[in-house]
């Protein structure tokens, strides 16, 4: 199949950075690339310091841990999102409280947090979803307001814009993820981002169980083996040098598709709000009942005519370990009938046209 979600693109810069990594000797976690990705990373976001880790998911959890959440405390996150996010939050302890979508840009609603909010409540995880930026100012009122923590994931919009400032760049703490579908992969992989000194710090020995770094084998605390390799970030840092040429035909590939399929009825596209540089990591449409065909029916005649698709993920509060008995109406609608189109930076808009048409027909236009 040609017509790929999310195909890394890897070349000869990668290739040598590893090659380099090996020849060295150094393919755990210490070597020259993990600092030079850290650095190299957050001075792209406009951060800080950088903190590598094996992948988002642990980014997430180190970023909870070094912030002091556990048992007893709260932490509210969007009901659609990728599982990591919530899971993240239940591993220290705490509870993950979901919050229903917005129904024009899919992420968290804010105007749907101050009714979350309880005397245990400490932080708010707001997830940039498929490339889309959260409205982090309405967000920081609240946060403001009620003193809490903000912790941005932003695994799935590496270079997305708020109001002309960089996501990740925004809260306490910026969470990213490299795994290969990512806009920049390591394979597996993540990063935490702050302007946090004394975070930074902790979230290096934390990473590291604990290590004191001025006495060997002193662990003052439990911490954890969150840890990047070298030949990871080797991989990163020549990726890293395309991020920019990335997001650009991400971006083109969204306007080849809006322009492709502006104007099917029962098709609802994905937006750029005034105040956002979408980086499309994942162009997404929703299927509505005025479409001939259900959202799986579409997407089962997309992969007969050899086009990959993903549904949308399902909203937390609708799996097994995280089920309330409570609905989220937007957050249900997008999670039944969102799908996620090829997204490959390599896509032509031959493919575009190709994959727009397939849509078109079924919808009878
Ligand atoms: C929103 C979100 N949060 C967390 C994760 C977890 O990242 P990882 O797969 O690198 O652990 C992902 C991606 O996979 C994600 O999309």
């Amino acid at each position: 199949m040609k017509n790929l979600v999310a195909q890394p693109e890897l070349g000869e810069e990668e290739l040598n950075n590893v090659v380099q990594a090996v020849k060295s000797g150094w393919i755990s976690s210490k070597g020259e690339f993990i600092h030079t990705f850290e650095e190299e990373f957050a001075h792209y976001c406009g951060i800080k310091y950088g903190v590598a880790t094996s992948n988002g998911t642990v980014a997430l959890h180190l970023a909870l841990t070094a912030l002091g959440i556990g048992t007893g405390d709260e932490v509210l996150v969007p009901s659609l999102t990728f599982v990591g996010t919530a899971n993240a939050v239940t591993y220290t302890g705490a509870k993950p409280i979901f919050i229903d979508s917005h129904p024009i840009y899919w992420c968290i609603n804010p105007d749907r947090l101050e009714e979350k909010i309880t005397p245990w409540t400490r932080a708010i995880i707001p997830v940039h979803l498929y490339g889309h930026p959260c409205d982090m100012d309405a967000i920081m009122q609240v946060v403001r307001q009620h003193n809490l923590y903000l912790i941005e994931d932003a695994d799935e919009a590496h270079g997305a814009e708020y109001k002309g400032r960089k996501v990740g760049a925004l809260g306490d703490i910026a969470c990213f993820s490299f795994y290969g579908n990512k806009i920049i992969t390591t394979g597996e992989g993540g990063m935490c981002l702050t302007n946090d000194e004394s975070l930074y710090r902790s979230m290096q020995i934390l990473r590291d169980h604990g290590a004191d770094p001025a006495r060997r084998y002193w662990h003052d605390r439990i911490g954890f083996n969150y840890r990047m390799t070298n030949l990871q970030a080797a991989v990163g840092v020549a990726q890293l040098l395309r991020l920019d040429s990335f997001v650009e035909r991400k971006r083109q590939l969204a306007s080849w598709y809006n322009s492709l399929l502006q104007g099917v009825p029962g098709i609802e596209l994905p937006v750029e709000m005034p105040w956002a540089r979408n980086v499309y990591w994942m162009y997404s449409i929703v299927v509505s009942d005025s479409f001939p065909i259900s959202r799986d029916g579409l997407m089962n005649r997309l992969a007969e005519e050899g086009v990959e698709t993903r549904p949308f993920f399902w909203s937390m509060h609708l799996l097994p370990p995280y089920s309330q008995g409570m609905s989220f109406p937007q957050a249900e609608r997008l999670s039944h009938r969102g799908i996620n189109l090829p997204s490959s930076v390599s896509l032509t808009r031959e493919q575009a046209e190709y994959i727009a048409a397939i849509i078109r027909k079924e919808g009878g236009v």
